[in-house]
C-alpha cells in the first residue's frame, strides 16, 4: 500500500502514546488499525482478540455464558493493560468507550481516532460475519442505528475522525495518516 514516507517520519518523530481506534461494529477499526500500524512500523492489537485469548473463548461465548457486564469488565482490564504497554496501535470493541473508566483512560493517554462509516456500510460489513452477539437479538440495521444514537456523542470526543467509506483501503489509510500528522503538528 502506498503512502508518503515523509508523513510517516513526521508522525514517528512526534508520537509519544498509543493510537486507539474507536467506532461502531463494522466501521473498519481492525482493518484500518492494522494498516496504520504497518505503515508506522508499530505493533497492532485488537482488544477483542486479547479478551478472547485471556478468557480462552470467543466474544460470543463470553456474552452467552457470562453476559455483557462480565465482558465489559474484562474489556476494561485488557484495554488498561494494552495502554500501559507503550507505543502501539489498538483497535477497541465498539462498546469500549461506553465504560467511563475505559473512556477516560483513552482520552487521557492516547491519540484517539473515531473510525466513522455510513450505516449501510456497517450493515453490509457486519453481515459478512456471525461473531457479534449484540446484532443477533433483532434487525442489525435497527440495532446499529440505535447504538449510533447512543454512542456517537461519546465517539465525537476522539481527537480525530476518519471517514471509512467503501472506496479503496489506501485512501482511508492516507486520510488517517494525514490527520494524525496534522493533529500532532498542531499540538
Ligand atoms: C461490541 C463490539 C464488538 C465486540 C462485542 C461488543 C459493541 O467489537 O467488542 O461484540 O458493543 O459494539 P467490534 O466493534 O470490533 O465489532
Amino acid at each position: 500500500m502506498a503512502y508518503d514516507e515523509e508523513i510517516i517520519e513526521q508522525i514517528r518523530r512526534r508520537l509519544d502514546r498509543p493510537i486507539v481506534l474507536i467506532g461502531l461494529m463494522g466501521a473498519g477499526k481492525t482493518r484500518t488499525g492494522r494498516q496504520i500500524a504497518q505503515a508506522l512500523r508499530l505493533p497492532f492489537t485488537d482488544s477483542d482478540d486479547e479478551i478472547e485469548a485471556a478468557a480462552g473463548m470467543s466474544v460470543s461465548e463470553i456474552f452467552e455464558r457470562f453476559g455483557e457486564e462480565y465482558f465489559r469488565d474484562g474489556e476494561r482490564r485488557v484495554i488498561q493493560r494494552l495502554l500501559d504497554e507503550g507505543a502501539s496501535v489498538i483497535a477497541t470493541g465498539g462498546g469500549a468507550v461506553m465504560n467511563e473508566d475505559t473512556a477516560q483512560a483513552i482520552w487521557d493517554n492516547t491519540l484517539s481516532i473515531w473510525i466513522r462509516a455510513e450505516l449501510n456500510v456497517m450493515v453490509q460489513r457486519t453481515a459478512r460475519r456471525d461473531s457479534r452477539p449484540l446484532l443477533k437479538s433483532g434487525d442489525p440495521e435497527k440495532i446499529l442505528a440505535e447504538l449510533a444514537g447512543k454512542r456517537y456523542p461519546v465517539y465525537e470526543k476522539a481527537d480525530i475522525v476518519v471517514d471509512s467509506h467503501n472506496g479503496p483501503a489506501e485512501a482511508i489509510l492516507n486520510q488517517a495518516l494525514e490527520k494524525i500528522r496534522n493533529f500532532l503538528n498542531d499540538e
